[in-house]
């Protein structure tokens, strides 16, 4: 069967497809033919795996200990092991596995796997379960948020568009939603009460206050989201903060002040995958798609996903389904273009910087969108830039702006 591997730690090139032996399920396993899976932070994450070396210590020191890539699924389940109860061959399954970017993989049945709604096709299923898991768990200790006041800041990403549907519809907090001016429409339609431009408007200036701050893209710190809590408010992050401060000041601020900070760790569970999938049939939640890809994409797709600029979730089209099945995924960017005959191979020297130009003038910088007007010649750091984190700017996150920056040149979408 045709799977994503890895066999070392590097930039998302080091990700091939390769022809591997299809497992074969244990006795308490199914064996799920995949149709959709994802690319997620977490995944893009690992691949690298720089920003936190000492996940090294369970992953492989030097090199990947488990070659295989990707996490969530959806498919069909097509074999059961004998003392599977529950699942039948032919059902439709939705899920998180290691190793989900292959054609077939192999879950335990009390493992995190659910039947899939019918009212979602496998890819949108395939986008359910990371980001809505994460927030699930995340905002589970802030409970009771009945009619309370609570703040997503980065809601247009994976978690974040998770975590204001779970908030509006199933913990029926009040939600004020903070994002990019491209993603306001989008985040409202989620059932955001407030949604706040993060690029007119800084929630930590406009003198409101919140019971809970939910920093779903872990770009927000305690010590400048304090003022805008409430006395008893928390300040939950999904990220261990700048040199991994964040379980620090969750224990100092168990002791210390009235306002505290929390580290939301991701638990993936069966019980909650049938909770959103019950929230999936009442219609109180949809996963949002951004891109789709096919399997050969997979390196586009983790260069896509690193830029840190998605709004949703990011699918990979893995297996045909059968005839009468769901319909396949659309085709990425680059195969449309590729078959509409708007593809034209890398460009370089002059002719990128003419198409760089263009770019430019039609949508402003990829990074923050300035208008050409106030673009500089050059590229703007982190540092310069209001994307960034302030007065932060690594060489690895120049380096991927300008990654992004060469690989959108390539794709000549023409009018
Ligand atoms: N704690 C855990 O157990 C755990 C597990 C897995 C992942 N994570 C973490 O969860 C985080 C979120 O994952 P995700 O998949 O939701 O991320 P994501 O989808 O890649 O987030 C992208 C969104 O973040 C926004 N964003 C980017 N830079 C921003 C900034 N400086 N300020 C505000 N918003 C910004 C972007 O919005 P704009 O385009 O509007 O800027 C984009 O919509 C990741 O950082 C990952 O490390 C935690």
């Amino acid at each position: 069967m045709r799977a994503v591997v890895h066999d070392r730690y590097g930039p998302p090139e080091v990700l091939r497809v390769a022809e591997v032996e299809r497992p074969v399920p244990k006795e308490d396993e199914v064996l799920v033919r995949v149709h959709a899976s994802t690319v997620t932070r977490g995944d893009a994450m690992g691949v690298r795996s720089v920003e936190y070396r000492f996940s090294r210590l369970f992953t492989g020191i030097r090199r990947p200990r488990r070659t295989n890539f990707g996490s969530e699924f959806a498919g069909r389940v097509e074999e059961v092991g004998a003392a599977v109860t529950e699942l039948r061959v032919g059902d439709e399954v939705f899920g998180i596995a290691g190793g989900a970017s292959a054609e077939h993989v192999t879950v335990r049945e009390s493992g995190v796997i659910a039947q899939k709604s019918t009212r979602l096709t496998f890819e949108e299923a395939a986008a359910v379960p990371d980001g809505s898991l994460l927030a699930l768990t995340c905002l589970r200790p802030a409970q009771p948020l009945r009619g309370k006041n609570v703040l997503v800041y980065g809601a247009a990403g994976s978690v974040g568009t998770a975590a204001v549907q779970l908030l509006a519809h199933y913990f029926e907090a009040e939600v004020t939603a903070v994002c990019d001016t491209k993603d306001v429409e989008r985040v409202r339609s989620l059932g955001a009460h407030d949604v706040l431009d993060r690029l007119r408007e800084d929630f930590t200036k406009n003198g409101k206050t919140y019971d809970v701050i939910f920093d779903a893209v872990g770009k927000h710190s305690f010590r400048r989201c304090r003022r805008s809590l409430k006395p008893r408010g928390i300040y939950i992050t999904v990220d261990l903060g700048f040199m991994y401060h964040v379980p620090l000041a969750a224990l100092i601020t168990r002791f210390v002040g009235s306002r505290r900070a929390k580290l939301g760790i991701g638990r993936y569970r069966k019980e909650d995958l049938r909770l959103l999938k019950e929230l999936v049939d009442t219609g109180k939640y949809r996963p949002v798609i951004d891109r789709r890809y096919e399997l050969d994409e997979v390196v586009e797709a983790a260069r896509y996903v690193e830029t840190g600029q998605k709004t949703g979730n990011v699918v990979l089209g893995v297996s045909e389904a059968a005839p009468g099945e769901q319909p396949r995924p659309l085709r990425s960017t680059k195969t449309r273009c590729r078959r509409e005959g708007r593809y034209r191979a890398p460009l370089g020297g002059e002719a990128r910087d003419r198409v760089a130009d263009q770019l430019r003038r039609d949508e402003g910088h990829p990074c923050c969108r300035r208008s050409p007007a106030e673009f500089p010649r050059r590229l703007p750091r982190r540092s310069s830039c209001p994307r960034g984190r302030p007065g932060r700017s690594t060489a690895r996150e120049a380096r991927q702006e300008r990654e992004v920056w060469v690989h959108r040149t390539q794709l000549i979408v023409a009018p």
